[in-house]
């Protein structure tokens, strides 16, 4: 997934697409580049690496004056990282300049089309052949040219478009990627997202999918495909900038594990009233009790939230709940009526494989809640009802503040499901509730106490293969620990079901392989520890985490033990999360990892 970003206005523009890049650079970063609009010449400067190379050769922006711009920051699809592979991408002539987010997936056809009549190409690139392709139809005037070209296109795109006979403006466009455009005081914008422009402007529009817009200084105005003029709402974001900084802390990363008890409160508090959760906007009470069903479907982090939800929602509201990945469920023929709640949990909202999952499930008929950190966003937009975490901003790739965010929002829905299904006594209900206001509480008393977490990744850091074990939520929990230390850290590891490892796994502990036992859910702790001697009888190191209350029953059994405070086994993810964040960053420091932007990854991927 890229980041791309348009300025059209009475300032210098690249400058501006250099800061607005800067806050992209998390949705991909192999190589990035500036086209200005000069009139009689488009000036395109591009680099592979990163950002900070771009900005090196063109002087920050100085040796590439001009008022009208695109810029692009890229997470390669077609075309491994180079300078040619770089966006912008020009037309044979130099006339026409783009920037793309997305997957031009008939690229070759209409590769091989304009060779047949005479263009000549000079990278691997998707991107190069629609800027081909818009040239070969520019007849004079570039919003027709862009509109009869996308008409050809297949797959997904967020395209900036500049002409050199057209100085002032830019032509924006999109298709199942996401794009916004931003007004200022005598000057206008485009980006992915308002992350860019947060420091310049809170206004923006979200474009439909097929919609065009023609950006001047001067004003917006959007088309249909076939041209006809549409009108478009205005929205005021509520981030503020020093959400896209890092105050102070080393890494983005970091500061959105500090952030995590407020993100939570502000998740929670909208939904708890007078010692009730009411989530009847997004839930009515008669579909709760009709519903057969609950399919969660998410990838990566966001899938992890979900299977921990499946065993609290089934456990409070006895309903099946499966959890399918979102990449799968549109291949796996899946059984969905108007009974099935698909609930979609995503952080940026703009994950091709759930949303295109989402718009599956709702064409068999399935009712979607969707559960969304990025208001706007393309999931969000798609679903019938959204739930909106209150993470802010999330930059790091890897994500901490969101996860959380998403945790805690599911505990809000598996109590008021098995409340409105009577399938919860108030007293259980009350002691559930009670500990999860008090979980930002608990999570501030972890994160004051990291010293320990931070002691143990010194002497695990050199690590290259580990486990992590658990049963039942302690499971689901150590799929998120595995990733996060894998996302960037770039140590193998693999989270397994404590019961299972013995079916073969097993071989591959030898003396001094470190296992991670998750124990924190007490009613099955002795069978985890069980497994847990079954690896140091062969030769692991074993660490522990676990709840106070049950510290001594495990820690003789543990090299070492990390501990949470006690609480309601549906909130015991919640907390313990947050040592085996700790525990991935500082491994990840001490190896000297790229933190914020781990190799090969991106922020949010909008590509299959
Ligand atoms: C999380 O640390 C990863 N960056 C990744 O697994 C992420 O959770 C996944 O790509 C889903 O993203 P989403 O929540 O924005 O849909």
């Amino acid at each position: 997934m890229c980041g791309i970003v348009g300025y059209t206005g009475f300032r210098q523009a690249a400058p501006i697409l250099l800061e607005g890049l800067e806050r992209l650079e998390y949705r991909g970063y192999d190589s990035a580049g500036i086209a200005i609009n000069q009139g009689e010449e488009i000036k395109i400067i591009k680099s592979m690496g990163r950002l900070s190379a771009l900005r090196e050769k063109c002087g920050g922006g100085c040796c590439a004056p001009g008022f009208v711009g695109i810029g692009h920051t890229r997470w390669a699809t077609h075309g491994r990282p180079s300078d040619v592979n770089s966006h912008p991408h020009v037309s044979e002539n130099g006339r026409i300049a783009i920037v793309h987010n997305g997957i031009i997936e008939n690229f070759a056809a209409l590769k091989e089309m304009l060779m047949k009549r005479g263009r000549v190409f000079q990278s691997e690139t998707d991107t190069e052949v629609a800027a081909q392709l818009i040239d070969y139809f520019y007849k004079g005037n570039i919003l027709e040219a862009v509109a009869r070209a996308v008409r050809e296109l297949e797959g997904s795109y967020a395209l900036g478009v500049v002409c050199s006979d057209d100085p002032d403006t830019l032509v924006a466009v999109k298709s199942h990627a996401p794009l916004i455009v931003a007004y200022g005081e005598g000057e206008n914008y485009f980006a992915s997202d308002v992350m860019a422009l947060v420091s310049h402007t809170k206004t923006v529009s979200y474009l439909d999918d097929d919609e065009l817009a023609v950006v001047t200084k001067d004003g917006i105005k959007f088309y249909t495909p076939f041209l006809d003029t549409v009108s478009k709402e205005k929205f005021t974001v509520d981030w503020d900038v020093s959400a896209a900084d890092k105050g102070g802390y080393e890494h983005y990363m970091f500061k959105e594990i500090m952030e995590q008890p407020e993100a939570v409160f502000r998740t929670i508090e909208p939904y708890v009233r007078s010692g009730r959760v009411d989530l009847s906007d997004m839930l009515e009470k008669d579909y709760i009790n009709k519903m057969e069903r609950i399919v969660i479907i998410a990838c990566g982090s966001s899938g992890h939230v979900g299977v921990i939800a499946k065993y609290n929602i089934e456990k409070l509201a006895r309903i099946p709940v499966e959890v399918v990945l979102a990449s799968e469920f549109r291949y796996c023929d899946p059984i969905i009526n108007s009974n099935t709640l698909v609930i979609c949990i995503s952080q940026s909202g703009e994950t091709a494989d759930t949303l295109e999952a989402q718009n599956e499930a709702k064409r068999l008929g399935a009712k979607t809640l969707a559960i969304v950190n990025v208001e706007g966003s393309s999931i969000a937009k798609s679903a019938e009802k959204v739930f909106y975490t209150k993470a802010g901003p999330e930059i790091a790739v890897a994500t901490t503040k969101a996860y959380s965010t998403q945790l805690a929002a599911t505990v809000l829905v598996a109590l008021y499901v098995a409340d409105c299904r009577g399938a919860i006594s108030p007293s259980e209900y009350e002691s559930i509730l009670s500990e999860l206001k008090a979980v930002p509480e608990k999570m501030r008393k972890i994160l004051d106490d990291k010293s320990n977490i931070q002691y143990l990744a010194y002497q695990h850091f050199n690590n290259e293969d580990l486990f992590f074990i658990g049963r039942n939520i302690d499971y689901a929990l150590s799929l998120e620990g595995s990733l996060k230390l894998k996302e960037i850290s770039y140590i193998h590891s693999e989270a397994y079901a404590a019961g299972e490892l013995k079916h073969g796994t097993i071989s591959l502990v030898v003396n001094e392989t470190l296992v991670i036992a998750v124990a924190t859910y007490e009613r099955l702790v002795e069978k985890t520890l069980s497994n847990a001697l079954e690896v140091k009888a062969r030769g692991a190191h074993v660490m522990g985490v676990t709840k106070e209350s049950l510290k001594d029953k495990l820690s003789s059994a543990m090299d070492e033990i990390i501990t949470i405070p006690d609480t309601h086994d549906v909130l015991l993810p919640s907390l313990a999360v947050l040592p085996l964040q700790l525990f991935a960053y500082y491994i990840a420091l001490y190896r000297g990892c790229d933190i914020d932007k781990p190799r090969n990854l991106a922020k949010s991927v909008t590509v299959e």
